[in-house]
C-alpha cells in the first residue's frame, strides 16, 4: 500500500499512490477506488452505463430502480426499510463461496484460512445500534464532531474513538459529492469512464483519472515532436476527445 506503483497488465490498470489511494480500472470501464486513511479503507466502485441490468449483490441492482436494492440470491427482495438485524442477513446472503472468489488460495494458509475456512462466521454478532448515554462524556464531542451523520455516530460508539468517526466522516462526506458530482441524472450513481489511455511510444502522459471530465495530456521524450492532441478529455460519449497522439 505504500509504494507508488503503477502496473499495467491486459486489460487491468492498476495505480496507487504514496498516500494510499488505490485506482483500478477494467478494460470493461469498470473500476475500483481504494483509500486508506488512519487504518480505515473506504472503497468506491465506479460502473459504466453498460452494467445497468448486469449487477446484483451487496451494491444492490444498478437499473434505476432503488426499490429493489435488497435482492437476495434466490431474487427475492426485502424492503428498503429492513432493519439492521435483516441488513446482515443480507449481507450474509452475498458472502463469497469457493466457487465465486475471485482469487487463487496458493498456500496452505490461504487454502486453510479462505478456502476450507468459513466463508461466513454465523456466531458473530455485530453491534446493531449503539447505545447512546447521555451522562458519557464521548457523546458530547461525537455530536459535535457528527452532527447527524449516521455512519459517523456509529463508528464513534462503537471504537470509542473520534478519530475513526472523523475518517468515516470524512469518506462518507467524498462520497456524497462524488454522488453529486457525477450524477446526470439523480436517481442512478452513473460513472462515465473513457477507459485506460496508454502514453505515446517515445512520450509519456500525465493524469491517471479516465472519468468524465478528466483530461490525460501528454508529452514527448526529448529529440521527438508530438503529433497529434497535446491533451485529450473524457467525454460525455464515453469515448476521449481527439485522436491518439504520438512522438
Ligand atoms: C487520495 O484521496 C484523497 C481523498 O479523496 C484525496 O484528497 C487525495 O488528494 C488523493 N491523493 C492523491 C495523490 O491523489
Ligand atoms: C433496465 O431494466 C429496466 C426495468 O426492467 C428497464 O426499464 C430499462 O430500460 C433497462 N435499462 C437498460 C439500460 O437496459
Ligand atoms: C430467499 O432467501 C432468503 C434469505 O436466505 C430467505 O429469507 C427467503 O425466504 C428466500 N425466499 C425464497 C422464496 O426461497
Ligand atoms: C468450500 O468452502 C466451505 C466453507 O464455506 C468449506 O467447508 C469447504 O471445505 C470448501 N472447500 C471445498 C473444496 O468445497
Ligand atoms: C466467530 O465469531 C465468534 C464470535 O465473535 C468468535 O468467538 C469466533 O472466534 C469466530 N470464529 C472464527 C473462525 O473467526
Ligand atoms: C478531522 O479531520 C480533519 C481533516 O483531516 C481535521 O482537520 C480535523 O481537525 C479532524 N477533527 C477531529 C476532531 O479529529
Ligand atoms: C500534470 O497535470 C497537472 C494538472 O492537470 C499539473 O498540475 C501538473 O503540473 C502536470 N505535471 C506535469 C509533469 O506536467
Amino acid at each position: 500500500l505504500f509504494c507508488p506503483l503503477s502496473l499495467i497488465v491486459i486489460g487491468l490498470f492498476l495505480h496507487s499512490t504514496a498516500d494510499q489511494n488505490i485506482t483500478v480500472m477494467f478494460s470493461s470501464g469498470s473500476g475500483v477506488e481504494i483509500r486508506g486513511s488512519r487504518g480505515f479503507l473506504a472503497l468506491t466502485v465506479l460502473l459504466p452505463e453498460n452494467f445497468m441490468n448486469h449487477t446484483q449483490g451487496l451494491f444492490g441492482v444498478m437499473n434505476g430502480n432503488t426499490e429493489d436494492e435488497y435482492t437476495f440470491k434466490n431474487k427475492t427482495t426485502m424492503s428498503v426499510h429492513a432493519s439492521p438485524q435483516q441488513l446482515f442477513e443480507f449481507g450474509a446472503n452475498w458472502a463469497v463461496e469457493n466457487g465465486t472468489s475471485l482469487f487463487t488460495y496458493d498456500t496452505e494458509f490461504l487454502l486453510n484460512n479462505f478456502f476450507y475456512g468459513e466463508k461466513h462466521n454465523a456466531s458473530f454478532l455485530p453491534v446493531f445500534l449503539p447505545h447512546e448515554d447521555p451522562a458519557d462524556p464521548l457523546v458530547k464531542e461525537m455530536v459535535s464532531l457528527c452532527d447527524s451523520d449516521p455512519f459517523c455516530r456509529f463508528d464513534v460508539l462503537t471504537t470509542r474513538s473520534l478519530e475513526v468517526g472523523n475518517s468515516t466522516k470524512l469518506s462518507h462526506q467524498n462520497h456524497k459529492l462524488l454522488v453529486e458530482n457525477l450524477e446526470p441524472d439523480m436517481s442512478l450513481l452513473l460513472v462515465i469512464s473513457c477507459g485506460w489511455l496508454d502514453h505515446p511510444t517515445n512520450g509519456k502522459k500525465n493524469g491517471t483519472n479516465y472519468l468524465l471530465g478528466s483530461t490525460i495530456s501528454f508529452t514527448c521524450n526529448q529529440g521527438y515532436e508530438l503529433t497529434g492532441p497535446k491533451e485529450r478529455i473524457c467525454q460525455v460519449t464515453r469515448a476521449w476527445s481527439g485522436d491518439t497522439p504520438s512522438c
